[in-house]
């Protein structure tokens, strides 16, 4: 199935802390953003692949992109204050139906048989995400004090890619600018049209890398999976 593939890409890092985008930190010598970028490049069903990018780090993600030798050409645009907006500057540029995949340039460790699955249950149902059963116990917790203890056999983390019918997408953004709703991933804005999405099951290994700690849980997942594993 093919699609095509949106990756914000531009945010600060501010939780990084690195004092630039967290996507220039390397890992095994190769930056973030050169990792996931590469999983879409190699990957003959993806037709086109647009980051959103924030415009003082244009020059230097074209250069890693040409010194990397990704295969695709990649469509940049700007990126917004948001995430969501940086999205939604991505998907305006984009005429026609099929299926997209939104994926965070910060989660290097997708794995192409999750692509493969997601946009097979997309095909069928207009909206696929991808996600984790939830290991630990949850609690709400209000001011300091447990409130509930939630059931945890329904809590799943959600990951990236989420993947949606072009048109569908098109409209949950339409409706979320409206209402100047904002939320916290897609899937949330397409809940809001009232339509389905269905969870497909990734793993674990899909981090996305937000603190400093994550780039030697990343460090690991690379050597992992160097060794095949
Ligand atoms: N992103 C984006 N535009 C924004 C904010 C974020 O394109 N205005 C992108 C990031 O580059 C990242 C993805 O969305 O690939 C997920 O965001 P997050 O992990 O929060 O990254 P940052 O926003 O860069 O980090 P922080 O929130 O710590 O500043
Ligand atoms: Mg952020």
């Amino acid at each position: 199935m093919t699609y095509k593939v949106i990756l914000p890409a531009a945010g600060s890092g501010k939780r990084m802390g690195a004092g630039k985008n967290k996507l220039l930190l390397e890992l095994e010598g190769v930056p973030i953003l050169i990792h996931t970028l590469k999983v879409f490049a190699d990957d003959e069903d993806c037709e086109a692949i647009i980051l959103a990018v924030n415009p003082q780090d244009e020059k230097e993600f074209t250069d890693l992109i040409n010194k990397h030798h990704i295969k695709k050409s990649v469509s940049m645009v700007p990126g917004g204050s948001e995430r969501q907006h940086s999205i939604y500057n991505a998907l305006k540029t984009i005429k026609t139906d099929g299926i997209i995949l939104v994926h965070d340039a910060a989660r290097p460790f997708i794995k192409k048989e999750h692509i493969l699955r997601l946009t097979g249950v997309t095909e069928e149902n207009g909206a696929a995400i991808i996600g984790v059963p939830a290991k630990d116990t949850m609690k709400k917790v209000m001011g300091g004090t447990v409130t509930e203890t939630v059931e945890r056999s329904s809590l799943w983390a959600v990951h990236t890619p989420q993947a949606f019918r072009i048109s569908l997408l098109h409209q949950a953004y339409e409706k979320a600018e409206r209402d100047s709703f904002l939320g916290t991933d897609d899937a949330s804005l397409v809940e809001r049209l009232g339509h389905p999405v269905a969870m497909v099951e990734g793993d674990y290994d899909n981090i996305k890398i937000t603190t400093p700690e994550d780039l030697f849980f990343a460090e690991a997942i690379l050597k992992k999976r160097l060794k095949g594993v």
